[in-house]
C-alpha cells in the first residue's frame, strides 16, 4: 500500500513516519525544499522523543521518502493526507488556503481514484470545501476521475506523539462512502490492537470530534484551576480535592491538575475556533467562553502571588524561572504560560533568569530574544535570585538539591506553578512555599 502525506510539520511528519514504520510505503511532501533536504539527511525540524530514530530507519529502508513534488508523489497512492498548517488568520479563524491549495493541486495532478483525507485540525465544513476544490480542478481538465474525501483527525500529544500514533486510544474516521472507508480501514489495520478502536462516522462529525475532545480536556483544566483558586480562599487543599474527585471513574484522575493554565498549539487555538464556529451559527458556547477566560487569568496567577509576597514594584528584583516550553518534553513555546509570566515580571521592573532543558534556543530565537538571561541549569538560574518560579514540570526539576538551592537564592521563596513540590517538606527546610490551590 502506498500513501502520500502532504505537510511535514508536526502532524504530517509523525503520521507519515509511523505509517512507514508499520510497512506502508509513504511519500512525505513539503513545499519547503530546505526542510525536505534536511529530512533526507535525517535532520528533524522538531523535538519529539523517538521520532528521529524512526525517520532515519524508515528512510534508509526506503519506505519513507521525502519530496517537494506532490504530482509525482500521488501517482500510485491510495490515500493522500492533507497535514499542512492552518494558521489563524487576521480575524482568528483558521486560514484554509494551504489546505485548499493542496486539494486543488491534487485535483490537477491525480491520475487514478484517491482518498483525500484531512489530518490537520480544520473547522467543521472543511471536508465540503476540499471536495469542491478537487471537483473544480478536475472539471478544468475535463476529467471525470473518481475520488473520495475523508476526515481523519489526529489526537497526538506533543512529547508522546510517536507512542500515541502507534498505540492510539481510538482512531476517528469520517467518510462519505464505503469505498473510502474500506481503504482507511485497511490502512489503519496495523494499529487496531484490540477492541473497538476505530470509530467510523460522517465527515462533519469527525471534524467536530477533534474540537469536542480538545474543548472537553481544556474544560477539565480550567474547571480545576477555578476550583483551585477557590480552595485557597476557603482553606481547602486542591490536591486532596483532586484525589477525592478523580477516584470517581465518571470524572477520572487525568487532566485535573491545576497549574498556570494550558498552552500549546491545540487547546488555545481549538477552543477559540469552536467558539467562533458557534458564533457563525448564531450560537454561543458559554461554557467554553468561560474556559478560555479562566485560562487567560490563570496564566497570571503566579505573578499575582509574587506581587502579594514582594509588593507591586519589583524593580531591582531577579527571579529564577524554571521551564519555558508550554509543557515538558517539547521545545514548543506556542501559548506557553512562561511568556505571559516573563512579560509581566519584566513590566513590573524585575529581571528574569531562565532555564529550560530543551526549549532555550527556540525560545531565544523566536519568542524571547534577550528579554531573559539564559542559564545552564536550575542552580545558575537560582544564583542570587530573589525567588524561584517553577513554570514547566520537567522531570529534572522534581528533586533538586534544596540545600544548594537554598544557599544560592537570596530569599528561600518558591512559587510552584505546577504543585510538584511537597509544601510541608519545603516549609520544614525553611522555605516559604506557594503552590496553586493549597492551604497556606
Ligand atoms: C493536546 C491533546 O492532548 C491532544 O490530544 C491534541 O491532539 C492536541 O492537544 P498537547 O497540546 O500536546 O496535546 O498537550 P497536552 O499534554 O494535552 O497538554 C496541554 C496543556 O494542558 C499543557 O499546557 C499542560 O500543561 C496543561 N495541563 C494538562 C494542565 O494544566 N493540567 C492537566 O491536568 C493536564
Amino acid at each position: 500500500m502506498k500513501i502520500t502525506v502532504v505537510g511535514t510539520g508536526y502532524v504530517g511528519l509523525v503520521s507519515g513516519t509511523c505509517f512507514a514504520d508499520v510497512g506502508i510505503e509513504v511519500v512525505c511532501v513539503d513545499i519547503d525544499a530546505q526542510k525536505i533536504e534536511k529530512l533526507r539527511n535525517g535532520i528533524i525540524p522538531i523535538y519529539e522523543p523517538g521520532l528521529e530514530e524512526l525517520v532515519v530507519r524508515n528512510h534508509k529502508n526506503g519506505r519513507l521518502k521525502f519530496t517537494t513534488d506532490l504530482g509525482e508523489a500521488i501517482q500510485g497512492s491510495e490515500v493522500v493526507f492533507i497535514a499542512v498548517g492552518t494558521p489563524p488568520g487576521e480575524d482568528g479563524s483558521a486560514d484554509l488556503s494551504y489546505v485548499l491549495g493542496v486539494a486543488k493541486e491534487v485535483g490537477e495532478k491525480m491520475s487514478d481514484y484517491l482518498v483525500v483525507a484531512t489530518k490537520s485540525t480544520v473547522p467543521v465544513g472543511t471536508g465540503v470545501k476540499v471536495k469542491a476544490e478537487i471537483e473544480k480542478a478536475l472539471q478544468n481538465r475535463n476529467s471525470d476521475l473518481a475520488f473520495s474525501v475523508a476526515s481523519n483527525p489526529e489526537f497526538l500529544k506533543e512529547g508522546a506523539a510517536v507512542e500515541d500514533f502507534l498505540k492510539p486510544d481510538r482512531i476517528v474516521i469520517g467518510t462519505e462512502d464505503e469505498r473510502a472507508q474500506k481503504i482507511m480501514q485497511r490502512l489503519y489495520k496495523p494499529f487496531q490492537l484490540s477492541g473497538e478502536r476505530i470509530v467510523y462516522m460522517d465527515i462533519p462529525s469527525a471534524e467536530m470530534t477533534k474540537y469536542a475532545a480538545n474543548a472537553m480536556l481544556a474544560t477539565k483544566i480550567s474547571f480545576m484551576n477555578d476550583i483551585a483558586n477557590l480552595c485557597e480562599r476557603v482553606g481547602a487543599d486542591v490536591n486532596m480535592v483532586r484525589r477525592g474527585i478523580g477516584s470517581d471513574p465518571r470524572i477520572g484522575n487525568k487532566f485535573i491538575y491545576p497549574g498556570v493554565g494550558y498552552g500549546g498549539s491545540c487547546f488555545p487555538k481549538d477552543v477559540k475556533a469552536i467558539i467562533r464556529t458557534a458564533k457563525q451559527y448564531d450560537y454561543e458556547l458559554r461554557v467554553l467562553q468561560a474556559v478560555e477566560d479562566v485560562n487567560d487569568a490563570q496564566k497570571h496567577i503566579l505573578v499575582e502571588k509574587v506581587k502579594k509576597h514582594f509588593g507591586n514594584d519589583l524593580t531591582g528584583k531577579t527571579f529564577a524561572l524554571l521551564g519555558l516550553s508550554f509543557k515538558p518534553n517539547t521545545d514548543d513555546m506556542r501559548e506557553a504560560p512562561s511568556l505571559v509570566i516573563i512579560d509581566e515580571l519584566k513590566k513590573l521592573g524585575a529581571e528574569v533568569k531562565a532555564y529550560d532543558p530543551v526549549a532555550m534556543d527556540h525560545a531565544r530565537e523566536f519568542y524571547l530574544g534577550d528579554k531573559v538571561e539564559y542559564c545552564k541549569d536550575s542552580y545558575e538560574a537560582a544564583n542570587d535570585a530573589d525567588a524561584l518560579l517553577l513554570v514547566t514540570e520537567w522531570s529534572e526539576f522534581r528533586i533538586p538539591n534544596w540545600d544548594v538551592l537554598g544557599k544560592l537564592l537570596k530569599n528561600k521563596v518558591i512559587f510552584d506553578g505546577r504543585n510538584i513540590y511537597d509544601a510541608n517538606y519545603l516549609k520544614e527546610l525553611g522555605f516559604t512555599y506557594y503552590g496553586i490551590g493549597l492551604k497556606n
